[in-house]
């Protein structure tokens, strides 16, 4: 080989490896500076964090039964949602709540409630009922009285209490479920619920929600 052939030899691989440099330099700061970012604001980083809070070690030993085999839980769940919700009723009184809670204790029919238990300590509850808007007695039924103890949100009890009435509604072949919500519109949305109407109720701005349940498989 001439010495001229030699130095293009050489001249090559230098262009090689600077470029091949340039390269990975370029993916680095692409990773660094875009890759990584998007990844940390994004919903999956949310995901793996709480996945990882959730490891089997620290994983709560949740329950979602029956009210009608939890009766004990029935006076927390009607103080809670009195505490809630008694405004939106003129009159209404903790007895009341409590006494409607009590028809609620059914496992295979309309109205039903669910707790959310960990151990004998009452989580949450959400319900399935006939009717939840006087004004709109014609749609039926209803996802209702979704509440999670202010100490136990955002941990995600509230969303499998939801998703376990969406389950019980197609075992009894409910072909539409509705809801009604104030300030959890983007809650129930990610849930699978889609929005049939925007409307006032009792003063206050509401939000009609549907979901068609899935038939459980023969
Ligand atoms: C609404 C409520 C039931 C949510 O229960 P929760 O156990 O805190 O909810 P989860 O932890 O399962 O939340 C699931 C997801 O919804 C989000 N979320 C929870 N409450 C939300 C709200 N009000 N609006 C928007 N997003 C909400 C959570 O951030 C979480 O999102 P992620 O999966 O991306 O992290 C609870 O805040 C509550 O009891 N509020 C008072 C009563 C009430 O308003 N009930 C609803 C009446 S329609």
């Amino acid at each position: 080989m001439s010495s001229q052939e030699k130095g293009r030899g050489i001249g090559e691989i230098w262009g090689a490896q600077a470029a091949s440099l340039l390269i990975s330099a370029a993916c680095r700061d692409a990773v660094r500076l875009f890759l990584i970012p998007r990844f940390f604001c994004s919903r999956q980083a949310a995901g793996y964090c709480r996945l990882s809070l959730r490891s089997p070690e620290n994983q709560s030993p949740m329950n979602i039964e029956y009210l009608a085999d939890y009766p004990d839980a029935l006076p927390s769940l009607a103080e809670w949602q009195h505490r809630e919700w008694g405004h939106l009723r003129a009159g209404d009184t903790v007895e009341n709540r409590r006494a409607r809670l009590q028809g609620y204790c059914n496992r295979d029919r309309i109205p039903l409630t669910v707790v959310a238990l960990e151990g004998s300590e009452v989580l949450g509850s959400a319900s399935l009922v006939l009717h939840d808007m006087e004004t709109r007695m014609e749609l039926t039924p209803w996802l209702a009285g979704v509440f999670v103890g202010e100490q136990h949100r955002r941990k995600g009890i509230g969303a499998e209490l939801v998703r376990r009435i969406m389950v019980e509604a197609g075992k009894l072949d409910v072909p539409l479920l509705y809801l009604y919500t104030v300030h959890s519109e983007k809650f129930y949305a990610a849930l699978g619920w889609t929005l049939l109407e925007r409307t006032s109720y009792r003063e206050q701005k509401v939000v009609i929600m549907t979901y068609a349940p899935a038939r459980p498989k023969p």
